[in-house]
């Protein structure tokens, strides 16, 4: 089914630095993961979504110069950011092309390992996704997604503004067709493919330290800065309501006792054999 389906952060120069933030908590978990389900030197893999390369620069450093590293976006702008990375990090083993995740045939049979971060929720058709990343695999190569899950980031204690903030994240991601419920999807997405072992687990960070917690929250204002103009065209919120609680997140009082827990990840590798 088309929809409306549309990327509603900022991309490009406009964007990187909200990537990076959530790199800078997320970016942990990821790499252990990954090194979990065996990446290493002299791989070929495909990052799909890349945005503006976190993962994909640091996965050329770690496959290293006899392995490759092929990087893919919808996105002209995330791609720019990108290889102007990869250059400062002198990557010769890595390369970006401009493609639409439903549409990698071109690629089939080519990797060791097809991967991708927070994805699937904005991509009109996950299904058709995943069997795409599938089939770039060589037999052996292994599929890696990390997917998030929807309304489990929480503040303790909470404040009614933020619960309003993800509720309004929420109907914007449903209006544009996006599911919801890909965490828990992805299970019946990855077990439906034919000849692939299937693996899962969860993984949620935490913050309690007060810079940190100050931190996340500024890049929650610019999250909702990089989305202000979609919640105004779809009348998901107003000016008014979006500056109250742009305010309400800045003047949340964070001590010692603030808790964050950050989205948890759903993060599963199936195996092609
Ligand atoms: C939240 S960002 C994640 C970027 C990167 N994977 C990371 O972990 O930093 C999602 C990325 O997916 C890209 N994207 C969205 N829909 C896509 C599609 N249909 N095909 C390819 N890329 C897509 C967006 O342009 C954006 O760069």
């Amino acid at each position: 089914m088309e929809t409306n389906h549309k990327y509603h952060l900022k991309t490009g120069a406009d964007g990187e630095a909200q990537l990076d933030n959530l790199d800078r908590v997320f970016g942990k978990a990821s790499r252990e993961f990954l090194n979990h389900i065996g990446l290493s030197k002299g791989m070929s893999v495909l990052d799909v979504g890349c945005g503006v390369g976190n993962l994909t620069c640091w996965l050329a450093e770690q496959v290293g110069p006899n392995g490759r590293v092929v990087g893919v976006d919808n996105d002209e702008r995330q791609l720019e950011v990108a290889r102007n990375r990869a250059q400062a990090r002198r990557l010769s083993n890595i390369i970006f092309c401009k493609k639409d995740a439903h549409h990698l045939t071109d690629m089939n049979h080519e990797f060791d390992m097809a991967y991708c971060r927070w994805l699937l929720i904005h991509v009109r058709n996950p299904s058709v996704v995943v069997d795409n990343m599938a089939n770039t695999l060589r037999y052996g190569g292994i599929l890696a997604c990390e997917v998030e899950s929807s309304f489990s980031t929480f503040y303790y204690p909470t404040f009614p503004l933020y619960i309003k903030l993800q509720d309004k994240l929420a109907e914007l991601l449903k209006k544009s067709g996006s599911d919801l419920d890909i965490a828990m999807n992805i299970f019946k997405i990855c077990k439906g493919l034919q000849h692939f072992s299937f693996n899962a687990r969860t993984s949620q960070e935490i913050i309690y330290n007060l810079d940190e917690a100050k931190a996340f929250t500024r890049n929650y204002c610019l999250l909702l800065d990089s989305m202000k103009d979609a919640f105004l065209e779809n009348n998901i919120m107003s000016e008014k309501e979006i500056a109250e609680i742009r305010e309400a997140l800045l003047s949340y009082r964070i001590d010692r006792n603030t808790v964050i827990f950050l989205t948890r990840m759903t993060q599963v590798w199936c195996i092609k054999s």
